[in-house]
């Protein structure tokens, strides 16, 4: 089908580059060993440290996330180690999945992709560990599968509380610069995050953000890594170098998008995420849909997943709206698959191109004969308008 005008990319993630960033990385390569290089470097090392709100280093890999989710475990575990991985969705599962080939040891904690990492249980499984031969808990912060977001301050708190020594490994790749994330007040020892989400580039570069303890735990880990060594990352990045080709061009485009991040502030792009959010929530729940995400102290600012009715799959309703209005939306993942859309709401994005994601999501369900009630526009719009003053004022 013909289409007119700007595709809406409405997935969580790649989400839509702004042309600020589109111009920033369309120039000539550099050469990556030359006198360019390291003050780019410099900026961009201190420029992440910020949007992780971490004084430790932070090493950007040319990869994706996933990429970086093995880098944090082979940085820091070794064979037979036990780690705790809970189930909050897809995601989870292939964090899972790469321990298990890693020949670590998994200590599940299952879920029902409804909800998100329970302190609780967390203690639970800590306390009983008094050998502590847990070396890892691992946490998908916002799980990009599901739109929940596990409360990572309250989960923090349960590994105090159990003087539980374990490091804790958390994705961020779908709340990184969308959603409130404090890596040295959490005190989360890796953070794994990917380009192409809040930080609203291309995909293809991969970060870890490291705690003192993490670099410690490195001098003993004994899983075989190269590539994702951090010792040899670290000491090039010292000098302003990276061990091997970065993606040059998406090296600047990072600092384009530090630029424009510091420029809005980041509690102002958490609030404006919010906002989205509980717009794309008002909007859902007037049309009498189901919202996957069943605890609201967990609902995810970036992204919103949501049920079709028993009897209507979700993909051809994804399908309906592609084709006639051009608007991508997320496909359910794994289990979920057919039965849920999944709504992006992060990175470059504005109550306008929101409002346009919602009408295309509405004709969709009419176009498509998916049983649904009127009015999620106009319940998005009253949301918008009802939380626009506190974050406008000043
Ligand atoms: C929460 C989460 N973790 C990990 C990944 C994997 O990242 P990548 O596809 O960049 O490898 C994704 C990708 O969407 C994600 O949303």
């Amino acid at each position: 089908m013909l289409h007119t005008g700007r595709h809406f990319l409405q997935i969580p993630g790649p989400t839509n580059v702004p042309d600020r960033i589109l111009r920033a990385m369309d120039r000539p390569v550099i050469d990556h060993r030359g006198p360019e290089l390291p003050a780019v470097t410099a900026e961009i090392l201190e420029g992440l440290q910020r949007v992780f709100k971490t004084r430790g280093p932070v090493v950007i890999y040319p990869s994706s996330g996933t990429g970086a989710a093995e880098a944090a475990l082979v940085n820091t575990l070794s064979a037979g180690d036990r780690v705790l991985v809970f189930e909050t969705g897809h995601f989870s599962n292939v964090w899972r999945a790469l321990a298990v080939r890693m020949g670590l040891v998994i200590e599940d904690v299952p879920g029902n992709w409804r909800r998100g990492a329970s302190p609780a249980e967390l203690e639970d499984h800590l306390r009983a560990d008094s050998s502590h031969a847990i070396k890892a808990v691992i946490v998908v912060h916002n799980e990009t599968s599901t739109g929940v977001a596990s409360r990572l301050s309250d989960l923090r708190r349960a590994m105090d509380a159990a003087r539980h020594p374990a490091l804790l490994i958390v994705d961020a790749v779908s709340s990184l610069a969308s959603m409130d994330f404090r890596q040295d007040e959490w005190q989360v020892d890796v953070t794994v995050c990917g380009s192409q989400k809040g930080l609203m580039l291309p995909p293809g570069l991969g970060f870890n953000a490291i705690s003192k303890k993490a670099l410690a735990a490195n001098q003993s880990a004994r899983l075989p890594r190269s590539y994702w060594d951090w010792d040899d990352m670290l000491a090039q990045n010292r000098i302003g170098f990276f061990p091997y080709t970065p993606a040059t061009n998406l090296l600047f485009a990072l600092r384009e998008a530090l630029h424009m991040l510091e420029e809005e502030g980041l509690e102002h792009v958490f609030r404006r995420h919010d906002r989205h959010a509980a717009a794309s929530r008002a909007a859902v729940q007037a049309w009498g849909l189901e919202i996957v995400c069943e605890e609201p102290r967990e609902y995810s600012s970036s992204m919103t997943a949501f049920y079709t009715p028993a009897g209507h799959d979700a993909d051809r309703l994804r399908t309906v709206i592609l084709e006639n209005f051009d608007v991508s939306l997320g496909t359910g993942l794994s289990k979920l698959a057919g039965r849920v859309v999944r709504i992006g709401h992060l990175g470059a994005f504005n109550d306008v191109m929101l409002a346009g994601t919602l009408a295309g999501i509405e004709l969709g369900l009419r176009l498509a004969g998916v049983p649904h009630k009127d009015g999620g526009i106009m319940a998005a719009l009253e949301s918008l308008t009802s939380m626009a003053q506190a974050v406008r004022v000043g």
